[in-house]
């Protein structure tokens, strides 16, 4: 555990800025450094914005309630336990605020934006880490430490004025790693982290390729727990900016204070009322996910010098050879039109590894050739 300096936060799916600087356009590529779902939005989704069109001259609904109570019917909770946001990013960035942290604790190696979000709010960022060793398992044990130590009676006094103001930040799954925690284990430290006057906030960005996992029904009996969605990995939409945040009603008030008014556009309503209802595409992108992601990490283990992390969504984090220069390799393969994340961008880790979106059969192949080549000349 440790406190790490803040670094500017890097994301995947650059692909415009690479087409650029590389001359080519922006076709020529294929983009394993996004892990978006490979069948892009649903026809429903375009056929709902289509329909909508003509609103475009009146605002949208600032409360979004078709979509709200869409969504709440979908997870069995309240209306108004659910805020929706331009992205689940607008959200994260509104967080430290609403709750006035002080203090962040992260689950790392993570998604950067909770570690700005803290930092711009004026709260310090001290990362709990999973580590190569144990193929970055969740880091379930040390934060159970770590919040019995905060609780414990020798820190009692200093901590009793700030604790309101600490929240633990879990990815689950977890982007890099794709390691996920079940969500037994994720209600046992959630319990803890009530009992000790923490607020726990859970990024499920990922979670509807593994949804057992999620504990996002159990939120009306969990006033400290916070839960945030995304439409962009699932349903393939990043550019539509899409995502929600469920939690106590009280605290949904308050984060929906500070948003500004109309930030989720009507098109972007209508296209998730859309997306929910299309329990096919939902089927049919988690069976395809399951597969895929097998026959993908199979063929990963076939290439030398590659070390695979056990994945759970629509991504695989693979380490690689110690001696094996990341940014080349990301640039060598960028020339051949494959783009993928390195990972060492990320706050907390140590060893230099990719992570790689899992597309079509034939994509994922080519992918896996590239790499062989590539670590053959190393
Ligand atoms: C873990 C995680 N959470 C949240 C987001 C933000 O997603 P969006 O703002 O598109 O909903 C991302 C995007 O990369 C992510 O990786």
């Amino acid at each position: 555990m440790g406190d790490v300096v803040t670094r500017s936060v890097v994301h995947g799916g650059q692909v415009h800025q690479v087409a650029k600087t590389l001359g080519r356009p922006v076709s020529s590529f294929i983009d394993f450094s996004a892990s978006v779902n490979p069948f892009g939005p649903p026809a429903s989704v375009l056929g709902a914005m289509q329909q909508s069109l003509p609103s475009c001259g009146h605002y949208p609904d600032p409360s979004a309630e078709g979509l709200r109570m869409r969504l709440a019917k979908e997870h069995g909770i309240s209306s108004d336990s659910i805020v929706l946001g331009n992205g689940s990013a607008e959200l994260i960035r509104m967080l430290p605020l609403a709750l006035s942290l002080r203090q962040g604790y992260v689950a790392g190696p993570t998604f950067m934006e909770y570690e700005a979000s803290l930092h711009l709010a004026g709260a310090r960022c001290t990362y709990v880490l999973a580590t190569s060793a144990e193929k970055y398992a969740p880091p379930l044990e040390p934060l159970s430490l770590l919040v019995g130590a905060l609780h414990s009676g020798s820190q009692r006094a200093a901590y009793k004025n700030a604790k309101s103001s600490t929240a633990v930040f879990f990815c689950n799954p977890n982007s890099p790693t794709g390691r996920v925690a079940t969500a037994r284990s994720l209600r046992r430290l959630y319990r803890q982290i009530e009992r000790a006057g923490l607020w726990m906030v859970i990024d499920e960005a990922f979670i509807d390729f593994c949804p057992s996992h999620s504990l996002i029904k159990e939120i009306s009996k969990a006033r400290r727990l916070l839960i945030l969605r995304s439409f962009t990995k699932f349903y393939g939409m990043p550019g539509i900016r899409l995502g929600y945040l469920v939690g106590a009603p009280e605290t949904v008030a308050t984060i929906r204070r500070l948003l500004p008014p109309w930030s989720v556009s009507h098109f972007a309503q209508e296209a998730g009322v859309a997306a929910v209802d299309d329990v096919k595409y939902r089927q049919r992108s988690v069976k395809f996910m399951q597969e895929e992601r097998q026959r993908f990490m199979t063929r990963l283990r076939g290439v030398p010098g590659l070390r695979i992390i056990p994945a759970s969504a629509n991504f695989v984090m693979v380490e690689l050879p110690l001696k094996c220069v990341t940014a080349s390799l990301v640039s060598r393969l960028a020339r051949q039109g494959i783009l993928v994340r390195d990972c060492q961008t990320f706050s907390g880790m140590t060893q230099p590894a990719l992570r790689l979106a899992i597309r079509y059969p034939r994509d994922n192949n080519r992918v896996i050739h590239a790499l062989k080549e590539a670590l053959r000349d190393i």
